[in-house]
């Protein structure tokens, strides 16, 4: 059976993709932020997922205003970057699992998540960038199931709903028959607005509350509404949506390895964090009932 090793949380800032393609992690700009993932390659080294299913929120480059679901699953053999027209190079494709992805789908739609299926998908920065900081370099040793969430055309899922969602993956990635270890990754946040009277506003009490509620919590953070998470942590920081249905899929028995915080990156507070399922957890909850 296909098991869950974990989760990771962690911005997406587009000038992370410009840092790494300059080669400028070590430079004082930018060590605080990538010096942040040196525990979490040896944490990944050690676990070795076969598959990440990552939740993240496409800015405009797969879906846009005339067409954006509130949640889409992806089951293409391969998903393909693009210029989004941040000068970002374009990456070599990414190895799908469609065969998990229609398990995931399957298992969603029967559990009233009526999500859209996108057979061909663009991967934007919100994909392309968690995947470069977990697993630098050309190499794709990890398949991928992309899950966006909408973040761009009110009306917004709710943070219940977000969190709703990522338990019914949870369900369906442990319900899946074949022997694969499972990654899930949210990608976003913290606090940033880019745009309009408050931008550049950063919310660090607030996000420091949130990665705490995160780990021993979350359900705490399922009683704000999208847009009083909006108004705590700026108009983009509702990318936090991704961090809770990362941690809905989680489930009980979760601890924490390892998180960085640190501000600014461009206009946002980057978080990460590095939650493990413990095995022991893992065998009780597929005791529990649905
Ligand atoms: C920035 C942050 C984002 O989440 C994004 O999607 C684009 C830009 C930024 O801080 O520059
Ligand atoms: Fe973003």
């Amino acid at each position: 059976m296909a098991r869950i090793i974990g989760g990771i949380g962690t911005s997406h800032v587009p000038a992370i993709g410009g840092a790494i393609a300059r080669g400028l992690q070590k430079e004082p700009y930018w060590s605080p932020f990538f010096d942040g993932f040196v525990r979490t390659h040896a944490w990944l080294a050690e676990q070795k997922p076969d598959v990440v299913v990552i939740f993240y929120n496409d800015h405009g480059l797969n879906f846009f205003l005339d067409k954006m679901p509130t949640f889409a699953v992806g089951a293409a053999p391969e998903y393909i970057s693009a210029d989004e027209g941040w000068g970002l190079p374009v990456q070599k494709p990414y190895p799908g699992d469609p065969d998990l992805s229609w398990h995931l789908i399957e298992q969603l739609v029967a559990d009233e998540f009526d999500v859209t299926t996108c057979q061909e998908m663009l991967v934007d920065h919100g994909f392309v960038n968690p995947y470069s900081l977990l697993w630098p370099g050309e190499g794709r040793p990890v398949r991928c199931v992309p899950i966006t969430v909408n973040t761009v055309q009110h009306p917004l899922p709710s943070p219940a709903r977000c969190y709703k969602l990522g338990q019914a993956v949870g369900r369906a990635i442990e319900s899946y028959d074949k022997d694969l270890k499972v990654l899930v990754v949210a990608s976003g946040g913290l606090s940033h607005q880019l745009d309009g009277k408050r931008a550049g506003f950063i919310n660090k009490s607030f996000d420091l509350m949130c990665l705490d509620k995160l780990v021993s919590d979350p359900e705490a953070l399922t009683g704000y509404s999208s847009l009083d998470i909006i108004e705590q942590a700026g108009t983009q920081g509702v990318e936090l949506l991704m961090w809770l249905a990362m941690r809905g899929a989680l489930g009980s028995g979760v601890s924490e390895v390892h998180r960085n915080y640190h501000i600014p990156i461009s206009n946002t507070a980057a978080g990460m964090l590095v939650l493990e399922k413990a095995a022991a957890a893992v065998r009780a909850r597929r005791l529990e009932p649905a």
